[in-house]
């Protein structure tokens, strides 16, 4: 793949304007009689036209051919791909953890290297998640993508994706993530194994969590995030795009690239974001804060104040919290925690807890860290440690995540996990009633 220098635009859902041929993008209306340089004009809606401003999310396009140009889908095999309702098999309390899933011995490319862990909700209802991995190993040439039952915030932990889009290209390395909202049509290019993680969200669109009394600056800032300019593509041949509708692939005949879009203006983007970037807030005197800290973004439910989906990160950072047990406290959790690993090791599981691995922990099954961790953790000497080579995450969802069979059945599933916890040892000791 070719690895010229890509241009971005700066901010989180703002509103950009930008054209790969100079005059493309009509000035002072949105849809003129004719458009410049005989482009149609198309418009692409994110929301309800009549949804608040502030969340109002709509892109105007002006491209090649019109999107309604390709003949009719028919359903295609979902390979390991599901949906909601995750109703496959009964889903036991018990704590989960796997092993990075391998790479594929035979060309895959990133649609059929997509592997569905579990989810909560329905497509159709437009709440809860599809939670996924992906392993694959050669580019999309001549196929295309787009999903109407979600956005996807992709997280790659194996090298790094190419991603051109109907709006321009987003180049995506492990340490970094990328959404790209729904409906938006996508190529993948790579060029070698790649894998990482999706979190295919159902419900209302990420966006930057409240800041409340933190005020008006940090966690992600939204100058981080960056939308990308621009790029057709003029190719004609004989192509697929697959459209994921209602939990099944649909596949269709188009005769030509359909990322034909040659100027657009709007707030309705695909954008990624540095993991580095973050800034981490964290204690500076006792006691380890609740995760919802570590929040990048954030994706709505109807109750105010709990997530359809939180997107959260471990990063390395500073520990110096004082007389405190510093890595995280067991505890029990109305909220659903599946979690990932993209470097290095994560601070509650001194081991097991691989790079590429994934772990499950459902609502109000017992967790915390592992023996081992314990037992450093409670006699370690408290002087600032900086956590280094760390970066582990947590898709945190409102409703609970049901495995699909695969991830129950799966040779990668570790049915030893519940080990880990075994050597945590009493230690209570009462007072002994005094000897009269
Ligand atoms: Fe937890």
């Amino acid at each position: 793949m070719a690895h010229k220098e890509l241009q971005y635009q700066s901010g989180f859902g703002n509103e950009f304007a930008t054209e790969a041929v100079p005059g493309a993008l009509p000035q002072g209306q949105n849809a003129p009689q004719k458009s410049p340089l005989g482009l149609y004009t198309e418009q692409l809606s994110g929301t309800a036209f009549t949804a608040p401003r502030a969340v109002n999310r709509r892109t105007w396009t002006y491209r090649i051919r019109p999107s309604v140009t390709h003949k009719p889908f028919s359903e295609i095999p979902s390979g390991l791909l599901r949906s909601g309702p995750f109703t496959e098999l009964p889903t036991p309390p018990n704590q989960m953890r796997w092993n990075p899933l391998p790479m594929p011995d035979q060309p895959t490319d990133f649609i059929d290297g997509i592997v569905t862990m579990g989810g909560s909700g329905d497509p159709a209802l437009q709440i809860g998640v599809g939670i996924h991995l992906y392993a694959a190993n050669v580019p999309m040439r001549d196929r295309f993508f787009y999903n109407a039952d979600g956005e996807m915030l992709i997280v790659p932990q194996e090298r790094a994706l190419r991603i051109h889009t109907e709006l321009g290209i987003l180049a995506v390395a492990p340490g970094e993530i990328c959404v790209i909202p729904r409906g938006i049509k996508i190529r993948v290019d790579l060029d070698g194994p790649a894998r990482g993680y999706i979190c295919e969200n159902y419900g209302l669109s990420f966006r930057l969590p409240d800041l409340g009394p933190i005020g008006a600056n940090g966690l992600a800032n939204p100058r981080d995030f960056l939308a990308p300019v621009a790029a057709w593509e003029d190719r004609e041949g004989d192509f697929r795009i697959i459209g994921k509708f209602l939990g099944r692939l649909w596949q269709a005949e188009i005769g030509h690239s359909p990322l034909d879009v040659v100027a657009w203006h709007g707030n309705y983007t695909p954008c990624k974001y540095d993991l580095a970037r973050y800034n981490c807030i964290n204690s500076v005197s006792f006691d380890h804060p609740d995760p919802s800290i570590y929040s990048v973004i954030t994706s709505p439910s109807a109750i105010p104040g709990t997530a359809n989906v939180d997107f959260v990160i471990f990063p390395p950072r500073w520990l110096v919290a004082e007389h405190t047990f510093r890595p995280p406290w067991f505890h029990r959790n109305m909220m659903n925690e599946f979690m990932g690993l993209v470097f290095g090791a994560y601070d509650a599981k001194a081991e097991g807890f691989l790079p590429g691995g994934a772990s499950l922990h459902n609502c109000m099954s017992g967790h915390g860290p592992d023996a081992e961790t314990w037992e450093r953790a409670s006699h370690a000497e408290l002087k600032p440690v900086r956590l280094d080579n760390t970066l582990a995450f947590m898709f945190e969802t409102g409703l609970p995540v049901r495995p699909t069979k695969f991830a129950l059945e799966t040779k990668i599933l570790q049915h030893e996990y519940f080990e880990c916890w075994q050597g945590l040892k009493k230690h209570f000791h009462p007072p002994q009633p005094e000897k009269p």
